[in-house]
């Protein structure tokens, strides 16, 4: 029987090309939600040409004023205006109470123009207000983040065409699609358990026919349950946590990680790192996804699919009466 060491040796052996190891392709993220972009704009055309002066509506609620939101909230609104969405940023003081922002949430719910109405994450208000009940007041039918318990629950059942998906584990998926390799049968392990990110990801993976492994930080021997898996999705909210060589050897990584770590060399003194540590994983895994430029821009690509969807479905209601 091989030692640790030994068959850690023999699946680096089993990478290399003639002595120099092969690295994983990079899955670009910047290049596919261009792709989605690109396409959701010719839709956006073709609605408007179904229905001559209509256009989706986006609504982004933030309430406070944190930088990194307002960075996601600023490439949202951009992605939205090139498709052709009508997009709204509406910001509430840091002093709103939970009350002031359910009121908000249910006159956007009422307004006809809007079709798809997300809360960007996390709160930023002095008051303690309940996340899960502001994300909750979202209409279903206007939940293009897909974090209302209706959305979340018909997700769980496997009802993927009666739901909003959310929009990070849907760009994961369709990055996976991009590798060729199917989820079907496969192990795959997810590491997280968020509501937006891990549980969500959990299950459309699962109903997408992969056998999934769900890891959290509870979770004991999480290199061994990485070591098994043939498609990695990490969602661990930790800089660089998974490391080369817990990866299997022409696994799919997909890493969701946006983490700021200290770095004298730059301007900034800072640089954006995801939860894998990317230079050993490259050096095992099949695909990876970088980060910057991989799960990331997806996001934003998938909120932008969601909201087209919205409108259709909404078009399509009032066509029917
Ligand atoms: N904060 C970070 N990512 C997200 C997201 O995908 N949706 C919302 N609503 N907030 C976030």
């Amino acid at each position: 029987m091989l030692s640790s060491a030994g068959l850690a040796l023999r699946r680096w052996a089993s990478g290399c090309q003639g002595g120099r190891r092969t690295l994983a392709t990079v899955i670009s993220g910047n290049k596919t939600s261009q792709l989605v972009r690109e396409r959701l704009k010719k839709d956006v055309e073709k609605m408007r040409k179904e229905v001559p002066g209509f256009r989706p509506g986006l609504v982004v609620l933030q309430v406070g004023d944190r930088d990194d939101s307002n960075l996601y909230i600023s490439m949202k609104l951009k992605a939205a205006a090139e498709i052709g969405i009508d997009a709204n940023h509406i910001r509430l003081p840091k002093s709103s109470t939970e009350e002031e922002v359910l009121s908000c949430i249910m006159s956007v719910n009422e307004n006809p123009a809007i079709h798809g109405l997300i809360v960007q994450l996390p709160l930023d208000s002095v008051h303690r207000i309940d996340t899960e009940a502001v994300t909750d007041a979202v209409s279903p039918l206007k939940d293009v983040d897909g974090l209302t318990s209706i959305n979340a629950g018909k997700l769980s059942r496997g009802d993927l065409g009666q739901c909003f998906i959310p929009c990070t584990p849907n760009g994961c998926m369709e990055l996976i699609r991009q590798t060729g390799v199917s989820v079907v049968g496969k192990n795959v392990v997810v590491i997280g358990r968020s509501k937006i990110v891990g549980a969500p990801m959990h299950d459309l993976l699962l109903w997408s026919h992969a056998t999934v492994t769900t890891c959290h930080s509870k979770t004991t021997d999480l290199p061994d349950h990485v070591g098994r898996a043939d498609i990695l999705v990490v969602g661990a909210g930790r800089a660089e946590m998974v490391k080369g060589d817990w990866v299997k050897e022409g696994a799919v990584v997909i890493d969701c990680g946006i983490n700021h770590v200290p770095d004298d060399s730059k301007p900034s003194g800072k640089r954006v790192v995801g939860d894998v540590h990317y230079s050993s994983a490259r050096e095992r895994a099949g695909y990876i996804t970088p980060v910057p430029g991989g799960v990331g821009p997806m996001t934003v690509a998938m909120l932008m699919e969601n909201t087209v969807q919205s409108a259709w479905r909404f078009v399509r209601r009032q066509q029917s009466g």
